[in-house]
């Protein structure tokens, strides 16, 4: 979903040492209903083992989900080639549904087959569905965790390559912080409360996980893991969202539909996610919270016959929403509209301009407004998006163009208008500043070999492959340039190496 950025990582202190019992101890109500809440259990060992089977015309697929004694298997064939992997976790408590895990070595993957609570069923995991073949090739990134984990134990210095246990379900310091000071001390105070912060910093708990937006992009040298409760996200991160027409459905988070809300807008900030959702209140009849909760601004609503008298709000002012933009969703309209939204699907324009939630430092804004461009157009394929991602990103004060996010893309760009020898020259300034980015090297190599310089292009692509053993592109490239030069052999060898990290890799092993 993310591409992986910045190498820079938190490690040796997320031993499996579960926070949760420690508090228990003297907080065992709040930690006994957040374990048994859908956000203490987001993920964890498979839970559901419905058989079921999968047809996916476009590449002409089946999967097949198979339950094999304690394990769950998803069997994937196409034209009589076979992958088959036991489930290592499941993400999700089923809200929605449920998306599976497979691990090959120190690496996770995500299954293409995800079952659906509504209709009780498999379908695609999302991001799949225009894939000519599919296979286990989607990489489980840090983003991904950082928004269903407490906390990962990812191996020395890599962001993709895990120790055993590889995580843990989301944690009391995902929304408390470092509990170190309140250990010595425990008193109030001493740990983050989300409610006492101010109104940002507040937000920017939920809004970690809860926002995704159009791109998030890292500021320099950050790390999703570097976000601390009691922070706000910009300090880490930036959310960029799209300029949508007033009134459509596209927003699919709850944080983007309560800024719409009147309520939230003219109450000065006293509105926010947890005067409805106390993460630790147990399962409640949330309609009559929610009463309550209106109920304390709007106390005189039925004063004067101005409101007929109601047991509860949520069916006309906060009804369930099928946004256009994702298959099987269904998103609560906390936009609390005076009268329900006719549900029409999104207007036409393609590609409106992209808004940062919260602007960041100054300093930042346009390098980060200029990545988060780039990104969409490496998401959507559009090129208005290219150009303007460039124009930003080329105008940029000289200190703030050597950041090597911002000259690997500048690279991507020139890459993509022909101009190849200044996309190496920025492959290069960023490969150096970044050394272990196998991404950046793998960049690299492709432009050298667009500019024909064969030998350096091996060798890069070849450095990139050893630095992340994990990405098949690097792979691919390398047998294709092999092919193009006449070298059969070489180019048959380097696939080879690649099925020896992915034995079973679909693509690679269909006869021709
Ligand atoms: C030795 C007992 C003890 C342990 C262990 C402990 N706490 Fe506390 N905690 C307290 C006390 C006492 C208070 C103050 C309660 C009060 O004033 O009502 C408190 C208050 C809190 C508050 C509210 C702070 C505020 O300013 O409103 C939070 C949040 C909290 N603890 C979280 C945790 C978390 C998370 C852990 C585990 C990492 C933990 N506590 C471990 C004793 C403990
Ligand atoms: C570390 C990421 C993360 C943080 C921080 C986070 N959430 Fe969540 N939240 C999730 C995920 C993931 C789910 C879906 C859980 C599932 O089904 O697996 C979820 C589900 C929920 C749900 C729906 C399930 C339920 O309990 O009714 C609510 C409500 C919710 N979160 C509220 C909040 C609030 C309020 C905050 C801030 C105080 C918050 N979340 C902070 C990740 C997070
Ligand atoms: C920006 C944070 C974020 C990222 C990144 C993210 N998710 Fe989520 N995801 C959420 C939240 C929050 C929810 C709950 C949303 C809701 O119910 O409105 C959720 C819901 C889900 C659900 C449904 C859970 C349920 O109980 O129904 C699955 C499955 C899931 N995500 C898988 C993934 C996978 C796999 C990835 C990475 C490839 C990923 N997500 C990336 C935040 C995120
Ligand atoms: C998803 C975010 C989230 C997670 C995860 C979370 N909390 Fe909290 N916690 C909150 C919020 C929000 C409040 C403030 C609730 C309120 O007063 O409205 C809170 C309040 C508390 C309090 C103070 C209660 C009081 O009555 O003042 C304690 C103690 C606490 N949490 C402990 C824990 C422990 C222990 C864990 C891990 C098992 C944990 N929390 C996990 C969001 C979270
Ligand atoms: C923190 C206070 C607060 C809470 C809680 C609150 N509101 Fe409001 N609400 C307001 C304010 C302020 C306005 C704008 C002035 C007005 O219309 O009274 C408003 C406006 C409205 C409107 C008119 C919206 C429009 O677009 O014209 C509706 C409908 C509404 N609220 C319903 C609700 C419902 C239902 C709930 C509970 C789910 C709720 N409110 C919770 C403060 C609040
Ligand atoms: C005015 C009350 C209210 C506020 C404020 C509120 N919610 Fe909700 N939320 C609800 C209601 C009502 C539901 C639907 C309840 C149900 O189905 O159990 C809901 C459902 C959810 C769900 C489950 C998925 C969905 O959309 O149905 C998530 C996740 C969630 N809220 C997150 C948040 C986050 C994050 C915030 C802060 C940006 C927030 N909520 C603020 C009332 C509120
Ligand atoms: C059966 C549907 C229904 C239920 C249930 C309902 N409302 Fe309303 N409410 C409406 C309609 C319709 C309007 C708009 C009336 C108009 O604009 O003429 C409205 C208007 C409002 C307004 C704006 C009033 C104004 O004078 O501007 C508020 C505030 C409000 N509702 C709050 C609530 C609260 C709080 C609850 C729960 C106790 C609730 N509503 C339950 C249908 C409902």
């Amino acid at each position: 979903m993310h591409r992986l950025k910045a190498c820079v990582l938190l490690l040796a202190s997320l031993a499996p040492v579960r926070a949760e019992d420690t508090c228990a101890r003297c907080h065992p109500s709040e930690a006994a209903a957040f374990e048994h809440s859908p956000m203490g259990r987001s993920l964890g060992p498979p839970s559901v083992f419905t058989e079921g089977r999968i047809v996916h015309k476009l590449s002409g697929s089946t999967i097949t989900i198979q339950r094999r004694g304690a394990l769950l298997e998803h069997k994937l064939e196409q034209r009589g080639v076979i992958a088959k992997y036991s489930v290592a976790y499941s993400v999700g408590d089923g809200i929605v549904g449920y998306s599976y895990m497979v691990r090959l070595g120190r690496y996770l993957y995500q299954s293409p087959a995800s079952y659906y609570t509504q209709t009780k069923s498999w379908d695609l995991t999302p991001g799949y569905e225009t894939e000519a073949h599919l296979d286990f090739t989607h990489q489980i990134t840090s983003g991904c965790l950082f928004c269903h984990t407490g906390t990962v134990n990812f191996i020395g210095g890599t962001t993709n390559q895990f120790g055993d246990p590889p995580f843990t379900a989301i944690s009391c310091e995902r929304c408390h912080g470092s509990p170190a000071a309140h250990l010595k001390n425990p008193v109030a105070g001493s740990i983050v409360n989300p409610v006492k912060l101010a109104p940002s910093r507040r937000d920017s708990v939920c809004e970690q996980c809860h926002l995704e937006g159009e791109v998030r992009i890292l500021n320099p040298g950050r790390d999703w893991w570097d976000f601390q409760p009691g922070q706000t996200t910009e300090s880490v991160f930036v959310t960029y969202l799209r300029t949508a027409a007033p009134g459509t459905l596209r927003a699919v988070s709850q944080s983007e539909l309560l800024a719409q809300s009147q309520c939230a807008r003219q109450s000065g900030g006293r509105l926010w996610c947890g005067t409805c959702h106390n993460p630790h209140a147990g399962e409640p009849d949330r309609a009559q919270v929610v009463r309550r909760v209106c109920l304390s601004c709007h106390n005189d609503l039925f004063a004067a016959g101005r409101h007929q008298a109601a047991a509860e709000c949520v069916s006309c002012h906060m009804p369930r929403l099928r946004p256009t933009n994702v298959a099987h969703s269904a998103v609560t309209d906390h936009s609390i509209p005076r009268l329900p939204r006719a549900q029409q699907p999104e207007a036409g324009d393609a590609n409106p301009e992209l808004k940062a939630w919260r602007e960041p430092d100054p300093a930042l804004a346009r390098r980060d407004l200029g990545l988060a461009y780039f990104d969409r157009a490496a998401n959507t394929h559009t090129a208005p998006d290219l150009q303007e991602a460039y124009r930003i990103l080329s105008q940029l004060p000289p200190q703030q163009r050597q950041d090597s996010a911002v000259e690997a893309d500048l690279g991507s760009v020139l890459l993509a208008q022909g101009q190849t020898d200044f996309a190496i020259r920025m492959y290069m300034r960023a490969s150096t500043q970044e050394p272990t980015n196998a991404r950046y090297v793998y960049c690299l190599g492709a432009a050298l070999e667009r500019a024909g310089k064969m030998e350096e292009a091996v060798k890069d692509l070849k450095r990139s492959i050893e630095l992340d053993p994990s990405r098949p592109d690097a792979y691919l490239e390398l047998a294709q340039l092999y092919r193009r030069a006449g070298h059969e052999a070489e180019s048959r060898n380097a696939l080879r190496e690649y099925l020896r990290f992915m034995p079973q890799n679909i693509q690679l092993r269909l006869p021709d």
